[in-house]
């Protein structure tokens, strides 16, 4: 049987033979069904990228019917178990193998080295409303990194590429801890060496003036583990942005800016903090019945549940589950998470919930493991953020680096008005 798509245009009574490779039409290939022969040519049209690849990639693998999720063939529940550190899945993510001990610790290295920033951008972060939304404070720092580094706009250099992911995957927990501590009005708690990633930025939020600061083992697991999860998870809506500012070949502190702005939206990563509000505001679990009965209704939607992509289960939210009671284990349970398994227990039963295939996402339990952990809750897009940068810079490497890409500029539909005469305004 030939690999092609054979599409009749009855408009024409004309037959057409598209090639069909890797289960895809090139979109492109449409272009040739015309009516006339100055008719444009067929166009897919496609709201929200529902049913377009516009990359091919050998980064994230998810299957979203089995509930699979692979880290460059890696599936993630062997990585969050095995792995120890944050800083091996980024070299998985972005260099394409695991890395052997000495690879490791000179990833590592170049990391720690780049976790110092510059004295201005504490000044930056200073100048900063002390109520400001952690994540429009790291947002625009990650901005502003573009104006320490002009070099990085040098972004076919394999070298000054490299030397930007490690800048930028180093100085993240430093500007975010910075944007905590200023919050509160602490002091700024410097870069240790001596700490893996995820101790060493426990230890940058949470350490007092002088004081000593032990990072509790079980919490430094915890945060490894959920920033493992959150590494990356192909092409969603953050890292599409990060693909798309990426092809226009501005810098890669641009693209972040704008790919952790676009995570930060309640339907994106803003869902972990917007969980939270929810079981707030349900307040005991004698409510959750009648919140089920407002989100069946269509007045609400449950925050935490539902995929774009996972129709049978989030696997990051079963690896969450098992982390959330060793760390309630530690912090002792809250009235939150029994509404929160509450609400799980009923919607997986309801006829709503079973037939549009609405499991709990990676966000339903992250953000009451972050909360015990002592962390705001205007923080947890950061926390997701950080994490998800090494993703990030994998897809924008790759990006930029694939021959058949080329700057994103995406057709519309024309449907508004034409040939309009401009008039003087006394006439409109
Ligand atoms: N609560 C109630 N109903 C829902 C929900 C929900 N959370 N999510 C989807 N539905 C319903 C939706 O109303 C629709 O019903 P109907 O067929 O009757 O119109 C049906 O399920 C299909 O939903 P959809 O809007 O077509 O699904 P989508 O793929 O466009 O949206 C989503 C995916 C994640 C944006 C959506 O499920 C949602 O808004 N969830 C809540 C926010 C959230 O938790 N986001 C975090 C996602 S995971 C982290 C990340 O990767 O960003």
């Amino acid at each position: 049987m030939p690999d092609t798509l054979s599409i009749l245009d009855n408009r024409t009574g004309k037959k057409y033979e598209i090639p069909i490779e890797n289960d895809t039409i090139r979109a492109a290939d449409l272009r040739q069904i015309k009516v006339s022969d100055d008719d444009f040519g067929m166009l897919s049209y496609d709201p929200a990228l529902m049913n377009t690849a516009s990359v091919k990639s050998h980064i994230t693998y998810i299957d979203g019917d089995k509930g699979i999720l692979e880290y460059r063939g890696y599936p993630i529940e062997q990585l969050a178990e095995n792995s120890s550190s944050y800083s091996e899945i980024a070299y998985l993510l972005i260099v394409g193998q695991l890395p052997n001990q000495l690879q490791l610790e000179a990833w590592r290295a170049d990391i720690q080295r780049h976790t110092f920033i510059h004295e201005n951008i504490k000044k930056l972060t200073e100048g900063f409303r002390y109520d400001a939304h952690p994540m429009g404070t790291f947002i625009s720092t990650i901005a502003a990194l573009t104006t320490f580094y002009p070099e990085a706009k040098d972004i076919f250099n394999a070298e000054t590429r490299m030397k930007q992911i490690h800048r930028l995957i180093g100085k993240a927990t430093t500007i975010a801890a910075f944007t905590y501590c200023h919050s509160l009005g602490r002091p700024f708690v410097y870069p240790a060496g001596d700490l893996s990633y995820t101790g060493n930025f426990l230890n940058m939020m949470f350490k007092v003036g002088e004081s000593r600061y032990d990072v509790d083992p079980v919490f430094e697991r915890a945060l490894t583990v959920l920033f493992i999860l959150h590494a990356d998870h192909e092409q969603n809506c953050s890292t599409n942005v990060m693909r798309s500012i990426g092809s226009s070949h501005v810098d890669p502190y641009s693209a972040v800016a704008g790919a952790a702005a676009a995570l930060w939206g309640p339907l994106h990563g803003g869902a972990n903090e917007a969980v939270i509000h929810m079981l707030e505001e349900i307040g005991s679990v004698t409510n959750v019945p009648s919140i089920i009965n407002d989100v069946k209704a269509g007045k609400r939607k449950l925050m935490g549940f539902g995929h774009r992509v996972y129709k049978n289960y989030d696997p990051r939210a079963k690896v969450i589950k098992k982390l959330a009671d060793q760390v309630f284990a530690v912090t002792g349970r809250n009235r939150k998470l029994d509404i929160a398994l509450e609400l799980e227990r009923i919607a997986l039963e309801d006829e709503y919930f079973i037939k549009r295939k609405l499991y709990p996402n990676v966000d339903f339990y992250s953000g009451l493991i972050y909360e015990a952990m002592g962390f705001r809750m205007n923080f947890f897009p950061v926390l997701f953020a950080i994490p998800r940068i090494a993703g990030w810079l994998a897809h924008w490497q790759e990006h930029i680096l694939d021959q058949e890409q080329k700057i994103t500029r995406p057709r519309q539909v024309y449907l508004g008005l034409r040939g309009q005469t401009w008039q003087p305004i006394g006439k409109r």
